[in-house]
């Protein structure tokens, strides 16, 4: 008896010291194939999250995470990032692990979104994995510590080694969209590298309206007009939904130009429903995020892409915009520039979404299914494909599918 207990000992110590090996490396397959799926079975979505953040707040990482490549850093918004993979917003909501974020190799962290007023978000569950389809569905809501809360620990928290997006919401009970967002950027603009105007969440009921031409021109101009109150001047980015028809597309690209936006950032979730889905949570509201909206979000980014910067291949946006009496002119001199995401799992998505039209790429789910070593995977793989094609810069990929 004594001796099967021992060895039960010596196996159970073995297994913990090789999986505590494994953790701190950083170790791609095991984190996948092992220790996230153990994470999921043992810890609902929210309370895995929220474990996350905690330990990334104090700085809790696999050793070795930060590394870069040299086809990897590029010039964005007059920005110089170290490389074009960052977190998207809807992690890191009330900045809590921007530093953490930055020591997984992340280029760039964006916060939020946050609203003026604290509030709770809808009611648990909020948030759902679907694990057959690589896919999450959350109606979060927008939960968030508010502005106030937020200034504290922008001011005091940062340590500028990183480019950090400030992504901006509006209160469920607001009845003054502009108001909000416009505070927003005039709270938060000073601490802010780049300031995100989300309009697409599916959470808050009426929010996505905000994408229609007259709500969306009247938004851009006064948000503008706020951040050109700041010193620092922070680009302006608006953040459009994948659930767009052409008309809409052509409006915003039409807005977005003539309101001087700085960029886009192309998709937040989707409210649509793929036949594809096999998992149980399928039929949960929300937004939904991952595998299933790559490919989604890629043909956005392409169509925005082509709206912007002026491509005869577009011929059935192009003949839209001639119907809406837009003169190409006025629409391409804006070369607006877009930061891709939606589904990204590995180098060989990310390169799709720049040669599509990204300058930029973020990731949310795919970290939530591999784990932290999945930044550095994804950057690896994508300089991989640079060198394979020719590519000295990352830059030098931006649409090349279109030309
Ligand atoms: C749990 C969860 C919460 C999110 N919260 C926000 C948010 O507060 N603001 C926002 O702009 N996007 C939010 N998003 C959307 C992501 O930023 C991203 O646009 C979307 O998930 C698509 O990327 P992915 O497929 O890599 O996850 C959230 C996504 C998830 C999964």
């Amino acid at each position: 008896k004594g001796q099967i207990f021992q060895s039960a000992a010596l196996l159970l110590g073995g297994a913990s010291v090789f999986c505590g090996y494994e953790t701190y490396q950083g170790n791609e397959k095991f984190y996948s194939n092992i220790l996230m799926p153990t994470v999921h079975a043992l810890f609902g979505p929210e309370m895995a999250h929220n474990l996350a953040i905690k330990a990334l707040s104090y700085g809790v990482v696999p050793k070795k995470q930060k590394q870069e490549f040299d086809r990897l850093p590029c010039k964005v918004f007059g920005l110089e990032f170290s490389n074009p993979v960052g977190i998207a917003a809807g992690f890191d909501k009330h900045v809590e692990a921007v530093g953490g974020l930055n020591k997984l190799g992340f280029g760039f962290v964006e916060v939020g979104s946050i609203t003026p007023l604290p509030q709770d978000g809808n009611d648990k569950p909020r948030v759902f994995r679907l694990p057959k389809d690589k896919a999450v569905i959350n109606r979060y809501g927008f939960n968030s510590c508010g502005h106030q809360d937020a200034v504290t620990r922008l001011s005091k928290n940062i340590s500028g080694e990183t480019i950090l997006g400030v992504n901006l919401g509006k209160n469920k009970e607001s009845l003054d969209a502009t108001k909000d967002y416009t505070e927003g950027v005039l709270k938060l603009g000073t601490y802010a590298d780049y300031i995100v105007i989300n309009v697409s969440s599916p959470n808050t009921p009426g929010l996505r309206s905000l994408q229609g031409r007259d709500k969306l021109k009247n938004l851009c101009t006064a948000v503008v007009a706020a951040k050109n109150q700041l010193p620092n001047k922070p680009p302006i980015l608006v953040k459009i939904a994948p659930d767009l028809t052409d008309h809409d597309k052509v409006d915003i690209a039409h807005v977005v130009v003539q309101s001087k936006v700085d960029g886009l950032i192309v998709s937040n979730t989707s409210i649509a429903r793929p036949e594809s889905l096999e998992s149980s949570n399928k039929t949960e509201r929300g937004g939904l995020s991952g595998e299933p909206v790559r490919e989604m979000s890629t043909k956005l980014v392409a169509d925005m892409y082509k709206l912007t910067h002026g491509n005869s291949g577009a011929t059935n946006l192009i003949e839209l915009l001639m119907e809406a009496k837009v003169t190409e002119n006025v629409l391409f001199v804006g070369k607006v520039p877009i930061v891709g995401v939606g589904g990204i799992w590995n180098g060989k998505d990310a390169y799709e979404k720049i040669r599509a039209g990204a300058s930029l790429v973020q990731i949310y789910t795919s970290l939530i299914y591999e784990g932290p070593p999945v930044v550095n995977k994804i950057k690896r793989e994508l300089n991989e494909l640079l060198e394979i094609n020719g590519f000295s810069n990352v830059s030098d990929a931006i649409g090349v599918d279109h030309k």
